[in-house]
């Protein structure tokens, strides 16, 4: 296992919003997690990266207890993370931003660089925007780049469509079976459903901070209930 969260019990100061929430991932999966809106999903990376305080229950990352370690710590044992919403500099250029992550990470910026701009061809092809000229799915891409650049083995992306045309939803779906494909292992949460479950291969649902849910994307379609809740319909 890359990862295993055991029975996390999290909130925010007094207010508990995850009650023993548990999921694994194995290495060279991408697993998905899916739940209504104000479900806990976005807390869960939040304790998972240690942005809040775990009041009961584990985190091990490649077999070792992650928890109370720093948010640059954990990111620096492998395991990197794009929060819900874009976190970029807006008056910076692309590059710029890209140089960013790696200043985090203090490694030598110019190789690197060049290895993901073959990866993401089209931001070399901005490399001189402002972050704030380009589409919202460039931003998103670049977001994700960055994360690439600290040279993960496990990538949390949290909504990752928000809010983005279906065009460019294809486009970093497409960009996560190719990272996955040369080694990279996802925990993707998403509202856009029926793009996640082209990609992943396990789902966990989760509501009110509970377990609801968990299994092969097939099996959530045929289940009457959840493909009634999550996939509209039959
Ligand atoms: N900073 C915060 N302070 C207090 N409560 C919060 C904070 N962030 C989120 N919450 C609450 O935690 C619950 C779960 O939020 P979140 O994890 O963002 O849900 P999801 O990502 O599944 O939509 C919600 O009820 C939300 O109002
Ligand atoms: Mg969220």
């Amino acid at each position: 296992m890359i990862l295993e969260v055991e029975n996390i019990v999290s909130g925010y100061g007094d207010i508990e919003i995850l009650h023993g929430v548990s999921l694994s991932v194995s290495e060279g999966e991408i697993v998905g997690i899916i739940g209504p809106n104000g479900a806990g999903k976005s807390t869960i990376f939040r304790t998972i990266f240690g942005l809040l305080n775990l009041n009961e229950g584990d985190v091990r990352f490649l077999g070792e207890s992650i928890v109370g370690l720093r948010p640059r710590d954990i990111l620096n044992q492998g395991l990197a993370y794009v929060p819900q919403g874009r976190f970029t500099f807006p008056e910076m250029t692309v590059q710029e931003n890209l140089e960013m992550s790696l200043f985090i990470k203090k490694i030598d910026t110019t190789q690197e660089i060049s290895r993901i701009y073959s990866l993401f061809p089209v931001l070399y092809e901005k490399r001189k925007a402002k972050a704030n000229e380009l589409s919202g799915g460039m931003q998103q891409l670049m977001e994700m780049a960055g994360a690439l650049l600290l040279m993960p083995r496990l990538l949390m992306l949290d909504e990752p469509s928000l809010g983005l045309a279906p065009k460019i939803n294809t486009e970093i779906f497409n960009r996560v079976k190719k990272l996955n494909k040369e080694g990279i292992t996802f925990l993707i949460i998403e509202q856009n459903i029926h793009a996640l479950l082209k990609v992943a291969q396990r789902i966990y649902v989760l509501e009110l901070g509970q377990n609801r849910f968990e299994g092969a994307a097939q099996e959530l379609m045929t289940d009457k209930r959840l493909s009634t809740l999550y996939l509209g319909g039959e």
